[in-house]
C-alpha cells in the first residue's frame, strides 16, 4: 500500500477503503508514516469529510491502536460524560459522585487543560495530596467500591489520537468534525463505558462557537457511539458566559463542593442535573438526582473518591495571595459577560497553561460577582481576579476590557440546554 494513493483518494473526494484506514492508523501510531504525508491526509479529510461507515472504521482503528479497559467486573451499569470544554465547566466534579450515588459506576478518564478552558485534573490537583494517576486494576476496584473515578487517561488509550492531535494542532486541522468526533469517541469507547452523555458546548467560550457546527459534531458522535455499542446521547449547552461563578482551579473545586452541599449557582446546578438525568436514563437507573444531591449522598461519594486517590479535604483549599476587582463603569443590567474573555483572564492569571508541560497555579482564577441579567451600579465590583503573582493583573485586565456589557433593560438569557440529541 502506498500513502500517496490514500492521500489522492481522499483529495479527490472518495471513500478510503477499510484496509487503507487500518493500514494507515497502525503505521501512523507506530511512527512509520512521515508527518508531511499524514498532514496531507488530515488536510484532505478536513476538506472532503468522511462517510459515516468510513468514520466508524477510522474510529475503530484509533481504538485498536491501544488498550481498552475491561469494566465487566465493576458490578454496576457504567456511564460517563464528556464535555467539549468550557469556561467554569466544573460539572464533572459534581456529576461523577452524584451519578455514582444514584447507583451507576462512572469511569471518567480526563485530561489537562490547554488554553482558555481548564482541565478537570488540574482542578482536582488543587486538593492536597490528590493524584490523577491510577492503574487499571485500581480503577476497577474504586468503581466497584465507591462508584466513581476521575483519573488521567493512560498513554496506552488510543495512542494514535495523541499523535494525530499534535499533528492537527500544528497543521490547522483541529476543527474538522470527523477528526474531532473520532478523536473524542475513540478515547471514550476505549475507556470501556456502556453508555455516554456528551455535553457539546456552543457559544462565545466554546470550541465550536456556532450551534449548527456543535449540533453536527454532536450528531456525528452520538452516531459513532451507538454504532460501536455504546448507548450515547448529547446535550447542546450554551457557553456564551461562564458556567457558575468561578473560573480557575481551587475556586472551581470550592464551587463544586458548594453545590454538593446543597448551595452553588443555579446555572451550574441546572446543567449538572440535566446531564445526570440523561446519564441515569441511559444506564437504566430509576433515581432522582436532585433528591440524591439534597440527601448529601453525592457529597459522601465525593469525599470517598477524593480520599481513595490520596486527597485530604481536611486541609483548606489554597487561597491566592492577591485579589483585585474589575468594577462596573455604568449602572444598568448586565447583558453580556463573555466567557472567552474570562477564560483568557483566568489563564493569564496562571490558572491555565500555554504548553502541555507548563505548571498551573492552583489559586489563580476569576470570580464573577455578577452574572448576565443582574442589575449593577456604577463602581460596584463585577469580577474578582485572584493570583499569587500581582504582575499578572495587567494582562488579565486587558483580556477583560470588552468582556462586560451593561444596558438599560435586562436581556433574556439563552436557554442553557438548547437541545438533546439521542
Ligand atoms: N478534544 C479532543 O479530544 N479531540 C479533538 O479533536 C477536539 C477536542
Amino acid at each position: 500500500m502506498e500513502m500517496v494513493d490514500l492521500i489522492k483518494t481522499k483529495r479527490d473526494g472518495h471513500r478510503l477503503a477499510d484496509g487503507q484506514i487500518k493500514w494507515f492508523i497502525q503505521r501512523f501510531a507506530a511512527g512509520e508514516i512521515p508527518d508531511e504525508q499524514a498532514a496531507a491526509l488530515t488536510m484532505a479529510i478536513y476538506f472532503r469529510g468522511m462517510e459515516p461507515d468510513e468514520l466508524n472504521v477510522w474510529t475503530q482503528a484509533m481504538i485498536d491502536s491501544g488498550d481498552t479497559l475491561d469494566l465487566s467486573g465493576v458490578g454496576r451499569p457504567t456511564v460517563d460524560k464528556h464535555s467539549t470544554g468550557g469556561v467554569g465547566d466544573k460539572v464533572s466534579l459534581i456529576l461523577v459522585p452524584l451519578v455514582a450515588a444514584c447507583g451507576a459506576a462512572v469511569p471518567q478518564l480526563s485530561g489537562r487543560g490547554l488554553g482558555h478552558t481548564g482541565g478537570t485534573l488540574d482542578k482536582l490537583e488543587a486538593i492536597a495530596g490528590w493524584k490523577a494517576e491510577m492503574t487499571a486494576s485500581a480503577m476497577v476496584s474504586q468503581l466497584r467500591e465507591v462508584g466513581g473515578i476521575i483519573a488521567g487517561a493512560s498513554a496506552d488509550i488510543a495512542p494514535a489520537d495523541r499523535r494525530m492531535y499534535s499533528l492537527r494542532d500544528v497543521t490547522s486541522t483541529v476543527d474538522s468534525i470527523p477528526l474531532i468526533a473520532s478523536s473524542i469517541m475513540s478515547k471514550k469507547i476505549a475507556e470501556g463505558t456502556d453508555a455516554l452523555v456528551l455535553d457539546v458546548k456552543y457559544g462565545a467560550g466554546a470550541f465550536l462557537r456556532e450551534i449548527d457546527k456543535a449540533r453536527e459534531a454532536a450528531e456525528t458522535m452520538v452516531r459513532i457511539g451507538n454504532d460501536h455499542g455504546v448507548r450515547t446521547a448529547a446535550l447542546l449547552t450554551n457557553m456564551d458566559t461562564v458556567l457558575g461563578r468561578a473560573a480557575g482551579n481551587a475556586v472551581e473545586v470550592q464551587e463544586s463542593i458548594d453545590v454538593l452541599e446543597g448551595g452553588g449557582p443555579a446555572d451550574l446546578l441546572e446543567v449538572t442535573l440535566a446531564l445526570a438525568d440523561e446519564m441515569l436514563q441511559l444506564a437504566g437507573l430509576d433515581a432522582d438526582p436532585a433528591e440524591v444531591l439534597a440527601s448529601g449522598r453525592a457529597r459522601e461519594v465525593f469525599d470517598q473518591m477524593i480520599a481513595a486517590q490520596g486527597g485530604d479535604l481536611s486541609v483548606d483549599l489554597p487561597q491566592a495571595a492577591h485579589r483585585s476587582t474589575v468594577d462596573a463603569t455604568e449602572s444598568g443590567y448586565i447583558t453580556r459577560l463573555d466567557a472567552l474573555s474570562v477564560g483568557i483572564a483566568a489563564w493569564r492569571l496562571g490558572a491555565g497553561r500555554t504548553r502541555k508541560e507548563d505548571p498551573v497555579s492552583a489559586v489563580a482564577g476569576v470570580i464573577c460577582l455578577r452574572k448576565p441579567g443582574q442589575r449593577v451600579s456604577a463602581g460596584e465590583p463585577l469580577l474578582e481576579l485572584r493570583t499569587d503573582d500581582p504582575e499578572r493583573f495587567t494582562d488579565a485586565r486587558a483580556a477583560l476590557a470588552e468582556a462586560v456589557a451593561v444596558g438599560p433593560e435586562p436581556r433574556s438569557n439563552s436557554p442553557l440546554v438548547a437541545d438533546i440529541i439521542r
